[in-house]
């Protein structure tokens, strides 16, 4: 019998994201309903919505009152009302305690600001090209922790190239490098997974996957927010500690390992 440490759905999980490089989780419900209603209190104060619009038809239905052209304003607007609010980070962390522990670690460093997606119906001015993070100095030892606030699926979520096919593309890089990212996505289309989160829902994903999204062609709006979370004494790439990361779970005898000094061996003068 071989001797193991993880318990057999930690090991599930663990199995899963080492085979895919991501794995999904049901998220508590209460939790995720108290964070959208955060956001739709924010929504109340920043735009002039219908006194008897539900939260539901309010996420799904946003663009029906936001012109696209004030999506980025309204947008970064959300973005400062959570980052204004010191109990949105430790309740993100909450939604993803037990993943974030078997696939990083109970000793993390959590994203200093928090992100908000917004991704209107066919619309053309939010989008991301396919990348890894990797290639912009992120440190691979990251994980994006993905939150979805309303049901994501096809082109209203996000693709990623699998763990395997990542490794092919990466092994065969200079077959891709020159191409254009539309060119890139082609050649690589009929590998990408697009990412079925129903609401309730969430994903931690490894961002040196190569992944992207493409136009909403769905009829709702997407919403999701992304927060990188790395073990605390793994290597930073270019987001450093202190800069965009800050410790959330150091542990006392890591304190006591930062704190120690070396005894010095001289003599007191008397
Ligand atoms: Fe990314």
């Amino acid at each position: 019998m071989t001797e193991t440490f993880f318990e057999a759905d930690e090991q599930q999980a663990i199995d899963q994201y080492l085979q895919q490089g991501f794995v999904s989780f049901e998220l508590d419900a209460t939790l995720l309903d108290s964070l959208r209603e955060r956001l739709f209190t924010g929504a109340r104060s920043l735009l002039d919505l219908p006194a008897d619009l539900s939260v539901d038809a309010f996420f799904d239905q946003i663009h029906t009152w936001v012109p696209v052209a004030d999506l980025n304003r309204v947008r970064l607007g959300f973005i400062r009302h959570l980052n204004g609010d010191p109990s949105v980070r430790p309740l993100l962390y909450r939604l993803a305690k037990q993943p974030l522990g078997w696939i990083v670690g109970n000793e993390l460093a959590m994203q200093r600001s928090l992100n908000l997606s917004i991704q209107f119906p066919k619309d053309a001015s939010s989008l991301l090209p396919l990348h890894s993070d990797v290639w912009s100095g992120n440190s691979p030892y990251e994980v994006v922790f993905w939150l979805p606030l309303v049901d994501c699926y096809a082109t209203k979520s996000m693709y990623v190239l699998p763990k395997p096919q990542t490794d092919a593309v990466l092994a065969d890089f200079g077959r891709y490098a020159d191409l254009s990212a539309e060119a890139f996505f082609q050649a690589i289309k009929a590998d990408v997974v697009w990412m079925e989160v129903p609401r309730g829902h969430g994903l931690i994903f490894w961002h040196g996957l190569i992944h992207g999204n493409r136009i909403n062609e769905e009829n709702d709006t997407r919403w999701s927010m992304n927060t990188r979370f790395k073990s605390l004494l793994s290597p930073y790439g270019t987001k450093e500690l202190g800069e965009s990361f800050l410790p959330i779970t150091l542990r006392p005898a890591t304190r006591f390992g930062y704190a120690y000094r070396k005894p010095s061996i001289h003599k007191r003068e008397s």
